[in-house]
């Protein structure tokens, strides 16, 4: 069985990931920061369904944690082919002209150094392999260009040019890499949510629906299957035809 190893799984997007994979077949190391309630829940809703799975705590934007992460993981699940890079800590809407550089490092941290570190580890287990599936998971912010999202935008955009560089320098050992660029997806973070909470966003999509964390899961889901062994470097957006390329 294939381990794949999900990032911030305890909720949201990951939570919805972690289970799709599971359902695929995958060994899943379901990670989190602190809600280790929410990363249980996870873990039994997958038991419950057939499946495999571990809780795995770490701060994926922490080296020395990171490499403790993988020796875990492999000692509990097997080696990691599949990573979905996804954690995410805040993202704080704030006015170009009073950005910090610290602002912008925050940011980073999660989608320039995190997706890094947990790349690096991989490919030991990826090469070995000679096959590897590092999927990213980024926003169509950067397609959208959304006023006062600076800094998240500058490192999910950073987080874009990892994954082509990547997947030229990989490809020869048998790794993909992608990046799947969900738009709005309402999850527990959002709150309760109103049909006029919806209304102006969904006015301006395509498909007239707001979009759901299994829609996104679906995508990661095949970028992850043997389906999708010729595809790398590209960006996969799931936001209903929000922006179109
Ligand atoms: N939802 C959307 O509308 C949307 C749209 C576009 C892109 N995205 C992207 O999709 C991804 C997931 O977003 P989401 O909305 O599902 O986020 P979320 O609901 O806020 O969940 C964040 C997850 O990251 C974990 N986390 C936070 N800091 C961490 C750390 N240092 N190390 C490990 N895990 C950490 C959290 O764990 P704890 O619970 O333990 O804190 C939680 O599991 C992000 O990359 C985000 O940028 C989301």
């Amino acid at each position: 069985m294939e381990t794949a190893l999900v990032t911030g799984a305890s909720r949201g997007l990951g939570a919805a990931i972690a289970e799709r994979l599971a359902a695929d077949g995958f060994a899943v190391a379901v990670n989190y920061a602190s809600s280790s309630a929410g990363a249980e829940q996870v873990v039994a809703r997958i038991r419950e369904a057939g499946g495999t799975a571990g809780a795995f705590q770490a701060d994926v934007t922490d080296e020395a944690a990171v490499a403790a992460l993988f020796e875990e993981v492999r000692g509990a699940l097997g080696p990691v082919t599949v990573v979905v890079a996804n954690a995410t800590g805040p993202q704080p809407e704030i006015p170009a002209d009073q950005v910090a550089w610290r602002d912008h490092l925050d940011q980073l941290e999660f989608f320039v150094k995190s997706p890094t570190l947990l790349l690096q580890a991989a490919l030991p287990d990826m090469r070995a392999a000679r096959r590897g599936r590092m999927i990213q998971i980024g926003s169509d912010v950067f397609e959208r260009a959304l006023p006062h999202m600076s800094a998240y935008t500058a490192a999910k955009g950073a987080q874009w040019g990892l994954t082509r560089v990547w997947a030229s320098e990989f490809g020869a050992h048998g790794v993909t890499v992608n990046l799947v660029a969900p738009g709005w997806i309402p999850v527990e973070r959002h709150g309760e949510l109103t049909d006029a909470d919806l209304a102006g966003y969904l006015e301006d999509l395509p498909l007239g629906r707001i979009g759901v964390p299994a829609d996104v899961a679906a995508a990661v889901a095949y970028l992850a299957s043997d389906d999708a062994a010729f595809i790398t470097g590209q960006r996969l957006t799931v936001n209903g035809g929000h922006n179109m390329d």
